[in-house]
Order: C-alpha cells, then sequence, then structure tokens
C-alpha cells in the first residue's frame, strides 16, 4: 500500500470520483504521481505521460514496475504541446479523457488548458499544480523574491485569471501544498 501525502490523497480522491480510467499527464518528473494514478486506475486503464526528460522518469520506473502497473503507462518523452495536438488530430480522443495532471512548463498551462478542455470528457478534471507559486500570486510584484518573479509567475496568474473567466469549466483552487487548481469540464 503506497502511503499518501495529503496531496496525493486528494489526487486519489478525485481520480475515484470520475472513475479515471483514461488519463493524462503533463509533467512526470520521477513519476510520485504517476505512480499513485496507475495504482488507482483500474487494471485495463491507460496514462499517457509525457516529459521531456526520460532519465528522470526511469529513477521512479523501478518501483512502478515493481507496484505492477507500469503496463498502464505509455511513457512520450516529448515537450507536450505536440502531443496534445497529435492527439486531436484523432477525433476518437476529442472528449476521451477522464483526468489530467500537469505539473510541467508553467509558460504553457494557458496552451495545455486548450488542449485539455477537448481531450477531456464533459465532466472530466484538469487538475493544476503549483498554482499558488509559493503565495507569491497572492503578494504585489514588488514584494516577490527575486527566485519567484519571472515568466512562470507570470503564467501562473494568466492561468488563473483566464479560468476564473472561462465557461467552460467549474473551479476550486485548493491551497494545499504550493497550491492546486481544479477544473471541472463543464461543457
Ligand atoms: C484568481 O483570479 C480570481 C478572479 O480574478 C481572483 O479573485 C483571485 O484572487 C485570483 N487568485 C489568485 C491566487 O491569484
Amino acid at each position: 500500500m503506497l502511503l499518501l501525502t495529503i496531496h496525493g490523497q486528494l489526487m486519489a480522491m478525485l481520480l475515484r470520483l470520475v472513475n479515471a480510467k483514461k488519463t493524462i499527464e503533463i509533467g512526470v518528473f520521477t513519476g510520485y504521481s504517476l505512480l499513485l494514478t496507475a495504482l488507482t486506475i483500474p487494471e485495463d486503464g491507460q496514462i499517457t505521460a509525457i516529459d521531456v526528460n526520460r532519465e528522470t522518469y526511469e529513477i521512479g520506473l523501478p518501483i512502478i514496475k515493481k507496484a505492477g502497473v507500469d503496463h498502464k503507462i505509455n511513457f512520450i518523452e516529448s515537450e507536450a504541446l505536440s502531443v496534445l495536438d497529435q492527439l486531436l488530430k484523432y477525433s476518437e480522443n476529442e472528449g476521451s479523457f477522464d483526468y489530467a495532471f500537469v505539473d510541467a512548463d508553467k509558460d504553457n498551462y494557458c496552451n495545455y488548458h486548450e488542449r485539455l478542455m477537448k481531450l477531456l470528457k464533459v465532466g472530466g478534471i484538469a487538475v493544476y499544480d503549483n498554482t499558488l507559486w509559493g503565495g507569491t500570486v497572492a503578494v504585489p510584484e514588488e514584494q516577490v523574491p527575486d527566485h519567484f518573479r519571472g515568466s512562470s509567475r507570470q503564467a501562473i496568474l494568466d492561468l488563473n485569471r483566464s479560468l476564473a473567466d472561462d465557461p467552460r469549466v467549474q473551479l476550486s483552487h485548493v491551497a494545499l501544498g504550493d497550491g492546486i487548481t481544479i477544473c471541472r469540464r463543464i461543457f
């Protein structure tokens, strides 16, 4: 039994609530959430897992194999936008995913969101990680420490703003860890 962090408990709960079977993960790193997802979805579930770096994925892979869930994972070493666009070339992928977890380059969060709104089912969920950016999204620009400034913080602010105006989603911004934004596609 995987010992879940509070973060992980919430993810496992969301996966179960939407009966997630077909999921997508943008940004894998060493595969903590990937393992969690693979353990939570059913035996015939499928995860499309995308990361620019296979080496970090391979650090966690022995544990995923030991857990006997590696057959649920299709790992693609690539930046994600082109993969999402490729998926969208096949109409059967549209509206076919139950769940998406996004924890990759923040500069593309809004671009990922546009693709995910087509790939997810109505009722499906997209989860964006790090959406409080160390709490600095709620701090005036001039008080933000240098290492939190820059395009990533701006991209998180932009995502928050555009999600707030997005009629396609029901939103919940959870102040857990570094902030998690949960979006349920409503049409
Ligand atoms: C997100 O955007 C909404 C709507 O503009 C705003 O009320 C809220 O304070 C923003 N939250 C963060 C963390 O930036």
